[in-house]
């Protein structure tokens, strides 16, 4: 009998998990549906060089025609799942049909977090998560002049350098009195402000919008403190929101994401979940952590892997080097492991330069580095995290020192060695 593997949501977490499957030996129906009408493409350049036009829609697509076609996997698009029958094991579509389920995979993502005060419907709003959200912002950015970005996380960042590099007058608004406060020690925060102020981008932070208003044609963007601010266009980047709407619908258990175990399992044995709308127990948490979603391509792609294997009836839990990659103007910043409740950082390379990386730790043990136009660091770091070797923060100062030893199978490296 022909298993049927249905796998909601199609983007790189769906599409990674329809492959794993297959190189797997899956071998019986893969449906992989999707309510979004083109073909499963990439996110990241949305906000970067699909923005300044240095990269062309061609090349957007996360796979061809043919791997789907080669691999048999059929792909629905404008399909949109409203309700998972647990009982009868079936997924109702929009138009009222039902799929019937072997196992079924959760890789629904996650959606904007929407602007709320008056104005916020105005058309000259806009958000930056899917394709049809750039195409509508870049055609705009073309004919205008000024820009307010709404929120200092990684896509109002990437948006107002992209907005900026053509030319338009920018200001970032922010609530929180850095940028980055979510994701990026305060360090890096300072950094990429230095290098957006540089380029002339005007940041209002510490202050929340109260209002958009629009004055014949021009928007103005009222802040808290009484400010106004005039430009064309807004951008929208506040967060995003995941949809578990259909895993609580049926039942299963949601805090903050569609939770699933180490192995990418929910509570019903053929139901997995993966990418931005999981959370799980992260494996760098401490004894008694909490659940937690990991918003990232790192994380869509390797926790689907696990979900496929999971499928396949083998538990592989867990264990990648979350890391994430970040392009502003001429900067290319990445980020491997978590810096949270860091003690410690050192700084290897030049400041100056813009070329170096800080490497993060907590009480001597190495839990995260980021990197500036240091792509050879990022990847080394990304190798001593996994290996988890010993690396102490005078040999990440001194540039003589070679960190690549420390990886390279010295047992008195390795940590708890001697
Ligand atoms: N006004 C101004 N700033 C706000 C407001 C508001 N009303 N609400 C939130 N913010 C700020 C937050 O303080 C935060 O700094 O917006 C920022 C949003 O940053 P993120 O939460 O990182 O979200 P975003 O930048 O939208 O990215 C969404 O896309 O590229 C991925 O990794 C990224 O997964 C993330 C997702």
């Amino acid at each position: 009998m022909k298993r049927t593997l249905v796998i909601v949501g199609a983007s790189y977490a769906g599409v990674q998990l329809a492959a794993s499957v297959r190189e797997l030996g899956f071998d019986d129906r893969i449906v992989l549906l999707g309510d979004e009408p083109d073909a499963p493409y990439q996110r990241p350049p949305l906000s970067k060089g699909f923005l300044t036009g240095s990269f062309a829609e061609e090349r957007l697509p996360l796979r061809s025609q043919a791997f789907f076609d080669e691999e048999n996997i059929e792909w629905m698009p404008s399909t949109r799942a409203t309700f998972i029958d647990r009982e009868r094991r079936e997924i109702e579509l929009h138009d009222g049909s039902r799929i019937a389920y072997d196992h079924l995979a959760l890789t629904t993502g996650a959606r904007v977090r929407k602007l709320d005060c008056p104005g916020a419907s105005l058309d000259a709003v806009h958000y930056l998560r899917d394709l049809r959200d750039a195409k509508r912002l870049a055609e705009t950015a073309r004919s205008t002049k000024r820009a307010v970005v709404i929120g200092g996380g990684y896509i109002g960042l990437e948006a107002a350098a992209s907005l900026r590099q053509q030319g338009l007058d920018v200001t970032v608004v922010e609530t929180e009195s850095r940028l980055l406060a979510r994701v990026a020690s305060p360090w890096i925060s300072d950094f990429m402000l230095r290098a957006h102020v540089q380029r002339g981008v005007a940041f209002e932070l510490g202050r929340k919008v109260v209002a958009l208003h629009d004055a014949y044609g021009v928007v103005s963007v009222e802040l808290d403190n009484g400010t106004r601010v005039l430009c064309d266009l807004v951008v929208v980047g506040i967060g995003v929101i995941p949809n578990t709407e259909l895993a609580a619908d049926c039942g299963l258990h949601v805090e903050g994401g569609i939770t699933v175990d180490a192995c990418a399992r929910t509570g019903d044995p053929r139901i997995v979940a993966a990418g931005d709308c999981a959370s799980l127990v992260p494996h760098w948490a401490p004894p008694g952590g909490r659940v937690c979603r990991i918003e990232s391509v790192q994380n869509a792609n390797d926790l689907a892997k696990t979900a496929a294997a999971s499928i396949l009836g083998r538990c592989e839990p867990y264990r990648a080097v979350p890391w994430f990659w970040s392009d502003q103007y001429d900067l290319k910043l990445q980020m491997a492991g978590v810096n949270s409740g860091f003690t410690d950082f050192a700084v290897r390379g030049s400041v100056e330069e813009r070329k170096c990386s800080l490497f993060y730790f907590r009480d001597n043990t190495l839990i995260a580095v980021d990197s500036i136009n240091r792509p050879q660091d990022h990847m080394l770091a990304r190798k001593l995290l996994a290996s988890g070797a010993h690396v102490r923060a005078e040999e990440v100062r001194d540039p003589a020192f070679d960190l690549k030893s420390l990886v390279n199978g010295d047992a008195h490296a390795l940590r708890g060695a001697a």
